[in-house]
């Protein structure tokens, strides 16, 4: 090859290589921005509103299984326990209460 084109192909190999980079960096930050605006979910409401006293597992084995009766027992407990509003306390009812 003649040097100018080595030259050529360098630049474009160098061009090629910084644009897949921009890419990647901006793929990243796409997926973290998604991750940040996610839906409440019972997991998450549970780490903002009971995580700094409870730990799921514990509270699970507690709570497994509850029934019609045991539920509706829970929710009153929880309108009174905890900061969480009544429509988080029902997500976090669900997240410790599934299998
Ligand atoms: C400031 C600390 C604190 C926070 C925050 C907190 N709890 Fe509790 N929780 C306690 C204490 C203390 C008890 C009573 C001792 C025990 O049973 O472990 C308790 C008891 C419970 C019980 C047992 C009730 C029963 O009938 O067995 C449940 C269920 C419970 N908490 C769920 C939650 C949930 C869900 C949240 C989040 C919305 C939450 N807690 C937030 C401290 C806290």
């Amino acid at each position: 090859m003649r040097p100018a084109a080595v030259q050529r192909a360098a630049l474009l190999l160098g061009a090629a290589v910084l644009a897949l980079a921009a890419l990647f960096g901006w793929l990243v930050i796409r997926e973290r921005t998604r991750a940040g605006t996610a839906p409440a979910s019972g997991a998450t409401r549970f780490e903002a509103h009971c995580a700094s006293c409870h730990v799921a597992e514990g509270l699970r084995l507690r709570i497994g299984g509850a029934d019609a009766a045991r539920r509706r027992e829970l929710e009153r407990f929880l309108r009174r326990h905890g900061d969480a509003p009544d429509a988080d306390d029902r997500l976090i009812l669900d997240y410790l209460t599934r299998d």
